[in-house]
C-alpha cells in the first residue's frame, strides 16, 4: 500500500513526496524529531511527545511551523488517511533549506514531514522473550536530550551489536549505562526497586520513562534516579528498556551475562502491563 505522507502543509503519495538536497536536515542533521506509537488509531502519550518537540526546537532555535492544535489534527488526519491500526507516526522538523553553511540561516521556513509505519507495538514478539544487549562505549554527542536526527552512531552501534549476536546496544560513558541506542534502559534490585538514570544532557528524556516511573511510584514501587554501571545491570534482578515503540521490553541478556533466570521478569512484565492499560485508556 502507498502511504500518505505529509510535507509542508501537504498531502502527498509517498513516492511523490520531495525534500530539496539543501535541507538542512540532509546537510547537517539540522533537524529533530518525534515518534508517536498509534494503538487502535489512537495516539498514544500525545502531550509528552509534543511537549518534549516543542522543547528540542527551542533548545535549536527552529520555529514550529503548526500550532499546537493544528499539529495535534496533522497527527490525527495522518492516522486517518492511512487507515493506521497500530504502529507509529515519526514526525521530523528541519531547519529548512539555506545555501550550504555552517551559520544558520536567517529566514529559513522550518521543513515539516510527518509519516506512519504500520507494525506490531502490543505484539510484538520480542515482548515474549526479551532482549539480548550488548554494550558499547558511547560515542554520541553531549546534548543527547534534544531528539536530534544525528543518529549515525546509535545506528552503528545497533550493527555492532546484532553482529556480535545481540539484539540491541546499551551505551556505556565512564562505566556508566547512558541508555539504549533507541530507548531508555531501567534496571530491577533483588528488593524490587527501580533504577533509571536521571535526566541529564546525557541521555533522551524519554516519555515512556516518565509515565513507567509515574506508574511504578503510584503502585508503591521505590525508584532511585540514578547512574548504573554495566556491572550493576548484568548482576541485576531483571532489565528492560522503555520507548515509544517498544512500550516497556525485558532484557534478557547484557553481554556475556545471562540476567534473573533468562526470561522476561515478573516486575517489568507487570509494568509493561500498567503502561498499556493505563495509555490505552488515556490515548487521544
Ligand atoms: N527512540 N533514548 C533514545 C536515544 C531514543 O531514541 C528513544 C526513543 C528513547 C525513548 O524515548 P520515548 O520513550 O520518548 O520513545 C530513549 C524512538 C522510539 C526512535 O528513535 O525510533
Amino acid at each position: 500500500m502507498t502511504r500518505t505522507v505529509y510535507l509542508n502543509g501537504a498531502w502527498f503519495p509517498e513516492t511523490e513526496a520531495r525534500v530539496s538536497v539543501f535541507d538542512r536536515g540532509f546537510l547537517f542533521a539540522d533537524a529533530i524529531y518525534e515518534v508517536t506509537a498509534v494503538i487502535g488509531g489512537k495516539l498514544i502519550d500525545y502531550y509528552g511527545h509534543a511537549a518534549r518537540l516543542q522543547r528540542s526546537l527551542s533548545e535549536l532555535g527552529i520555529d514550529c511551523p503548526l500550532s499546537e492544535a493544528s499539529l495535534l489534527d496533522v497527527h490525527r488526519d495522518i492516522v486517518r488517511r492511512n487507515q493506521l491500526d497500530e504502529g507509529l507516526i515519526y514526525l521530523q522538523i528541519s531547519r529548512g533549506v539555506a545555501d550550504r553553511d555552517f551559520a544558520y540561516p536567517a529566514n529559513a521556513l522550518p521543513t515539516l514531514v510527518l509519516f506512519t509505519q504500520a507494525k506490531p507495538v502490543l505484539n510484538n514478539p520480542r515482548s515474549e522473550t526479551g532482549l539480548s544487549i550488548a554494550t558499547l562505549p558511547d560515542w554520541r554527542w553531549e546534548r543527547r536530550d534534544i531528539k536530534t536526527v544525528q543518529l549515525l552512531y546509535p545506528s552503528m552501534a545497533k550493527m555492532e551489536a546484532m553482529r556480535r549476536g545481540a539484539d540491541d546496544a546499551w551505551l556505556v560513558q565512564d562505566g556508566l549505562v547512558t541508555e539504549g541506542s533507541a530507548a531508555t534502559a531501567h534496571i530491577v534490585k533483588a528488593d524490587g526497586t527501580l533504577v533509571t538514570r536521571g535526566l541529564s544532557n546525557a541521555l533522551l528524556h524519554g516519555i515512556t520513562r516518565a509515565s513507567i516511573i509515574d506508574l511504578a511510584r503510584n503502585a508503591g514501587m521505590v525508584v532511585e534516579e540514578r547512574a548504573f554501571s554495566v556491572a550493576e545491570a548484568q548482576q541485576a534482578a531483571e532489565a528492560f528498556i522503555t520507548s515509544a515503540t517498544n512500550f516497556a521490553t525485558s532484557v534478557v541478556q547484557i553481554d556475556d551475562f545471562i540476567i534473573g533466570d533468562g526470561k522476561p521478569g515478573p516486575i517489568a512484565g507487570s509494568l509493561r502491563e500498567l503502561y498499556t492499560e493505563t495509555c490505552l485508556a488515556t490515548a487521544i
